[in-house]
């Protein structure tokens, strides 16, 4: 039988098939590090686990629950919404639509907006799951290299649909600063098409220069940083945004499966009628789990913060540590080199390779003329994981997850140090 042209179409996720060869290989016993998977090793907080464990003995939950979520629920992230904006303008729950996990809320969100043709302006890099959900619904990507208003300019048409944004960006970490911004809304607002905005690791922001955080920061009760938002700082343009959310990144809650939309009525009741024939609700455990995450008491959202400020302290150590090991990582005549910048948001660490092609590598003299071939290399010879990125659109760097133990991070940097200074 022949599968439909559009199935055939879809590349599978390269981040997961390289997570599931390193963990086939760990299996085996073989001393894996893996530098992959885009989750928290963090377990999820107590008081949220406890609040899935009371739900369970609520029959009320086995039941089918609206589709688009909970009431109490959409309410309770309109409200968080509105907070984040800093009360300029209001959300109500006809905006909110939960979503199984924040993969979801990308497919309905372009399923509601993309016809055959319609374009999306995005900028490089990308994850790798944009540019397979809108080849599926038969749109283009127009790929910027940056956000400057002259980059926009030169691609816009009567064809795009939305802008894509997704700041703290995966896999690069950088974060889009107020002034960058208010430039693309400006843009936004002059154009009238609609921008996306990912913000699901927007918890996990590093203002700081480096570990350990001033002092002042963590000290005040509601100083934790939140990297801003494009509504944040223009909030007119709030008919044309659509957000991306969800607690798997800032709540360790990867397996729960909870993400949400915030956008205007007509777009988030699109949404719920696609998601009706689609997946229904959202499983009722997860969703009650996800109000204690977003603090449905003054008790659990003062939990809320102490636990994300706790995680997000141990990604900005680990995020110093493995950016000060892997800018070490250059062959023995120093010319063949890991080059990286600091990221200042999400798990991970981004590394241009590119000088290391064309070179011989390690005892071998091994060859490689892409990350791909590098990051396999890596993974054969010192059983280190990491992901090439040309599925997010940039060939030439390596994506390093550093959600994983400190000993871990530094054992992991010198396999490879070793290896390519051999
Ligand atoms: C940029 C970005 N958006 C959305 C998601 C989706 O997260 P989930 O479906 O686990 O909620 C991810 C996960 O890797 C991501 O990196």
């Amino acid at each position: 039988m022949k599968l439909s042209d559009k199935i055939q179409n879809i590349a599978p996720s390269a981040t997961l098939e390289i997570d599931s060869l390193a963990k086939k290989l760990k299996s085996e016993g073989e001393p894996v590090i893996a530098f992959v998977a885009g989750e928290p090793d963090f377990k999820t907080p107590d008081f949220i686990v406890d609040s899935a464990r009371e739900a369970l003995l609520n029959p009320a939950n086995f039941k089918y629950s609206p589709t688009g979520g909970l009431p109490e629920l959409r309410k309770l992230i309109a409200s968080r919404t509105t907070e984040q904006v800093k009360n300029q303008i209001e959300f109500n729950s006809k905006n909110v639509v939960v979503t199984n996990g924040g993969k979801q809320a990308v497919f309905e969100t372009f399923a509601a907006l993309l016809d055959e043709g319609d374009e999306v302006i995005a900028p490089k890099p990308l994850w790798l799951t944009y540019p397979e959900v809108i080849k599926f619904f038969g749109g283009k990507l127009k790929l910027v290299d940056d956000l400057s208003l002259e980059s926009l300019k030169a691609v816009v048409s009567d064809k795009t649909k939305f802008l894509l944004l997704n700041s703290p960006n995966n896999p690069s970490g950088q974060v889009l600063t107020e002034a960058e911004l208010k430039e693309i809304a400006s843009f936004i607002k002059k154009t009238g098409i609609f921008v996306i905005t990912d913000e699901i690791y927007m918890n996990l922001y590093y203002p700081e220069n480096s570990y350990p955080a001033n002092s002042q920061l963590s000290d005040e009760q509601d100083s934790r940083p939140i990297a801003p938002t494009l509504l944040n700082v223009s909030p007119e343009i709030q008919d044309q945004t659509i957000i991306i959310n969800g607690v798997a990144k800032s709540y360790a809650m990867t397996g729960w499966r909870v993400g949400w939309i915030v956008a205007p009525e007509s777009i988030a009741s699109a949404v719920i009628s696609l998601q009706s024939h689609l997946t229904s609700n959202v499983n009722n455990i997860a969703q009650r789990a996800t109000l204690a995450a977003l603090g449905d008491t003054d008790e659990n959202y003062q939990k809320s913060k102490d636990s994300i400020e706790e995680m997000r302290l141990a990604f900005l150590r680990r995020r110093d540590l493995i950016c000060r090991e892997l800018s070490k990582v250059q062959t023995k005549d120093g010319k063949g080199r890991f080059t990286l910048s600091i990221p200042n948001g999400a798990f991970y660490a981004y590394v241009n390779v590119e000088s290391l092609y064309g070179i011989p590598l390690g005892k071998d003299g091994d060859i490689v003329a892409s990350a791909s071939q590098l990051a396999k290399l890596i993974l054969e010879k010192v059983l280190v994981a990491c992901v090439p990125m040309e599925a997010f659109e940039t060939p030439g760097y390596l994506r390093f997850s550093y959600a994983l133990a400190d000993d871990e991070i530094v054992e992991g940097v010198s396999r490879i140090q070793k290896f390519i200074s051999e």
